[in-house]
């Protein structure tokens, strides 16, 4: 796994002061600290092209050995031209691979994993390795409830038959799906439309479906999980996640045992102890970063495995939802060669590399649609249009 996120950040309780907000209500009600905030020439492009080049490094893959390319975002920058291909070219990844993107809100990087781990378990790869990448930037109107909860980032992932450090259970998961009207983006918007507390509860609906689905393929229960990590639009909802999982086990065995007497209050309380040791060390980097969409989830992931370093071998459980709406629940086991791994992925030094910036210079960015890339900071930037064309460097 790699990770890329724009070079600036500004703080929450910063934000809070300018929209005359208590500041509790977005680090404590939302479980925000800071956000990430993209100027134009950290497109969706960009920050893909930066995470799958890390990820490449960090895996020690020589890129021909690659047969599938996918990337799962809902911030293209063409309708016809993926996001892929562009990444395909700054990177020069061989000829003889398949190229695409994946689409479904935050789905989209899981249609994407999905894909490849089932391309490989398939025996199709024939010995090849995909390389799967989430990227998004999250905006939503200044002022508004969502604004909060943007951000921006791309996680990029090798996948392989002989994974370091996460071994997918290929078939074992419960899938969810919907037709709702949560949150969209019609074409041509620059931000996101939202019905932000039916979002929530489209969520936690499509979540105990999922749930439920996985834990009827894997025969266990989510206490059999050592981790869990949840697509995390804000820290609290994988909070409100894990309580809506203990409530979906509690009725399963009251349905299974109707006689029996629960103690609600004890319930409650073990539900938010297991969520301080089951899901807490997920959102450490997801409080600093904000929504990054079809990334959240697998910065969740990255975040508990660079946390918590005493997980090898043990079961995991990720949940990832995209509005619309289509989820998944499935799980893996965490790889023996994950310590290497998560060094070379150096979450702390990604983060520490940003700059805060003042609320009005985050007004300003957001409102600027010509890129102006800082030369000196090595990775890719969009430079601009040129001929209908959009132009990449690298520095
Ligand atoms: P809001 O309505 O402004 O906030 O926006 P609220 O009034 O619901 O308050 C939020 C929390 O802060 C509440 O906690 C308050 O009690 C608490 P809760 O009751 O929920 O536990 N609070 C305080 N706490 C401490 N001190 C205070 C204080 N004041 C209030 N002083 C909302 C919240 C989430 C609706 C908004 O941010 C939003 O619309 N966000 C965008 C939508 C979103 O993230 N939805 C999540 C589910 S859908 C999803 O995950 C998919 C998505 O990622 C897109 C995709 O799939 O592509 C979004």
């Amino acid at each position: 796994m790699a990770v890329a996120i724009p070079r600036r950040f500004i703080s929450l309780p910063d934000l809070a002061e300018a929209r005359g907000v208590a500041p509790a209500k977005y680090t404590q009600g939302l479980g925000a600290i800071e956000m990430a905030v993209a100027d134009p020439s950290e497109d969706t492009v960009s920050l893909a092209a930066e995470a799958g080049r890390r990820a490449l490094a960090a895996a020690q893959l020589d890129p021909d050995q690659l047969g599938l390319l996918v990337v799962g975002t809902e911030t293209g920058v063409d309708h016809s031209k993926p996001v892929a291909s562009f990444v395909h070219g700054l990177l020069e990844l061989p000829r003889a691979m398949r190229v695409y993107d994946t689409q479904h809100a935050c789905y989209g990087g899981t249609a994407g994993l999905a894909a490849a781990v089932e391309w490989i378990a398939s025996g199709a790869a024939a010995g090849r390795s995909a390389l799967v990448i989430c990227s998004d930037i999250a905006r939503y109107g200044l002022g508004t409830a969502g604004e909060p909860t943007q951000g921006a980032g791309a996680v990029a992932m090798v996948v392989t038959a002989d994974p370091a450090m996460l071994a997918i259970d290929v078939g074992i998961s419960g899938a969810s799906s919907t037709h709702v009207h949560d949150f969209w983006r019609p074409l041509g918007h620059r931000v996101a439309e939202v019905d932000g507390h039916y979002s929530v509860q489209c969520y936690l609906d499509a979540l105990a479906g999922a749930y439920r689905g996985w834990k009827d393929r894997a025969g266990v229960t989510s206490e059999q999980l050592a981790r869990i990590c949840y697509h995390v639009p804000f820290c609290k909802m994988a909070k409100k996640a894990h309580a809506q999982v203990w409530r979906c086990d509690l009725d399963d065995r009251q349905h299974g045992d109707p006689l029996a007497t629960w103690d609600a209050a004890a319930e409650e309380l073990a539900a938010a102890r297991a969520f301080d040791t089951q899901v807490a060390p997920s959102l450490l980097a997801c409080s600093r970063v904000g929504n990054i969409y079809t990334g959240s989830l697998y910065l969740a992931l990255a975040s508990l495995l660079d946390h918590d370093r005493t997980l090898a071998g043990q079961r995991i459980g990720l949940f990832s939802y995209g509005s619309g709406c289509t989820s998944e629940f499935f799980s893996g086991v965490v790889g023996r060669r994950v310590q290497d791994r998560i060094e070379a992925l150096d979450l702390g030094g990604v983060l520490a590399a940003r700059e805060q910036i003042t609320i009005a210079e985050y007004e300003q960015i957001m409102a600027e649609v010509s890129p102006q890339p800082d030369s000196a900071r090595p990775g890719f930037a969009f430079t601009g249009v040129r001929d209908h064309r959009r132009q990449y460097a690298r520095s």
